[in-house]
């Protein structure tokens, strides 16, 4: 295999010279993840924790890792693993500290081998189901949980079936489909905890590109867990008004209806503002905080009611008195109004 030396963060490392991005790969490094992995370390910073224990199950060619170890402090160990050879040749290569214990197995054995965990990084190909039970069951009491899913297609609606199957829940396929899908991810995720008495709150996440990312932090009991659960619900989507909203109750009069998806906030805001304080992403971050603050499901994008109304679409300046801008689409406005108010103020 030839190699390549890049910079990302604070370091440096080795990744296999392949231009063409696959699963094929012999060793996974994807660059537009930077933005993911640089977010990560935020998040990390801002949490301050004492002593962290962490595994990073699927380490690729150990850029997390190795960039945790660089840029976070109170590190005290970190496992490094990935089940491909040659990933963990790179990974060898990529770092020498006496705090990362590197091993060469698949996910579920590693995490069995080891006492629990502070946090957690599940960062797959795809889905990540096939990692969750074994992670929850290794996750630390206030432990952190990262999950990426590359599999939108299923989480947004593309394939109705494939969510079903693998979320056991319903998508939608509309401006909303990015929300509710990280809401379906959630629920998922939190349903999988829930048979541990591990309840699994988000504290943030974001929705990028070609995949979602949720970070949780657990908190063991029963009653925390009926908490969550109480959490999940059906949401209702009116085609023809755009009117939207959440209930128990799996059908609505005139309404298309999506989920189960967990309806609270996504976003811890004191997290956020800490974030921002040690974060390159501002803007990015800025934005989110607003989110969190709001706190609201879904949000009215501006072209898609402008063409139910068959009217022009205003500057995006005026509609923010209504509300706040979204990470997840640059034309939705989050806002406490009505549809039906928001329509009247629209022009
Ligand atoms: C998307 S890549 C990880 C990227 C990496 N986390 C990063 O930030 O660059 C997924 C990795 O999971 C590894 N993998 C897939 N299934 C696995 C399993 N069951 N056990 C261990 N590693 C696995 C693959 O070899 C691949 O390196």
């Amino acid at each position: 295999m030839t190699l390549q030396k890049i910079k990302e963060g604070e370091v440096e490392f080795y990744v296999s010279s392949e231009k063409k991005l696959s699963r094929k790969m012999q060793v996974f490094y994807n660059p537009v993840m930077s933005f993911q992995r640089d977010l990560n370390i935020a998040l990390l910073k801002a949490l301050d924790k004492k002593e962290l224990r962490i595994a990073d199950i699927l380490a690729g060619s150990g850029v997390r890792s190795l960039r945790i170890l660089k840029e976070v402090k109170n590190v005290e160990q970190i496992l490094v693993n990935d089940g491909s050879p040659e990933a963990v040749k790179i990974i060898k290569k990529n770092i020498k500290n006496k705090k990362a214990v590197i091993t060469n197995k698949n996910a579920h054995q590693a995490l069995q081998e080891f006492p629990s965990f502070d946090y957690i990084d599940i960062d797959p190909f795809g889905s990540p189901n096939p990692f969750l039970d074994a992670s929850i069951q290794k996750l630390k009491n206030k432990g952190i949980l990262a999950v990426t899913a590359t599999d939108t297609s299923a989480l947004c609606g593309s394939y109705i079936k494939a969510c079903q199957r693998k979320y056991w829940s319903i998508p939608l396929r509309n401006e909303l489909m990015h929300e509710i899908g990280i809401r379906i991810l959630a629920r998922k995720v939190q349903l999988v905890g829930s048979q541990y008495d591990k309840a699994l709150t988000p504290i943030f996440c974001h929705s990028t590109l070609h995949y979602m990312r949720i970070y949780f932090q657990c908190e063991r009991g029963k009653s925390k867990v009926d908490e969550i659960i109480k959490q999940h619900e059906y949401f209702h989507y009116n085609n023809k008004t755009m009117e939207f909203f959440s209930s128990k109750k799996n059908t609505e009069n005139d309404m298309i209806t999506a989920g189960p998806i967990f309806t609270g906030n996504l976003w811890s805001p004191e997290l956020v503002e800490k974030m921002i304080g040690v974060s390159e992403h501002k803007e990015f971050l800025k934005k989110i905080l607003d989110e969190a603050k709001i706190n609201v499901i879904g949000f009215y994008d501006m072209h898609e009611v402008a063409s139910l109304l068959k009217t022009s679409c205003p500057k995006k300046e005026k509609l923010l008195k209504y509300g706040v801008s979204t990470h997840f689409t640059p034309t939705g406005i989050k806002s406490k109004l009505t549809i039906e108010e928001f329509k009247k103020n629209f022009n």
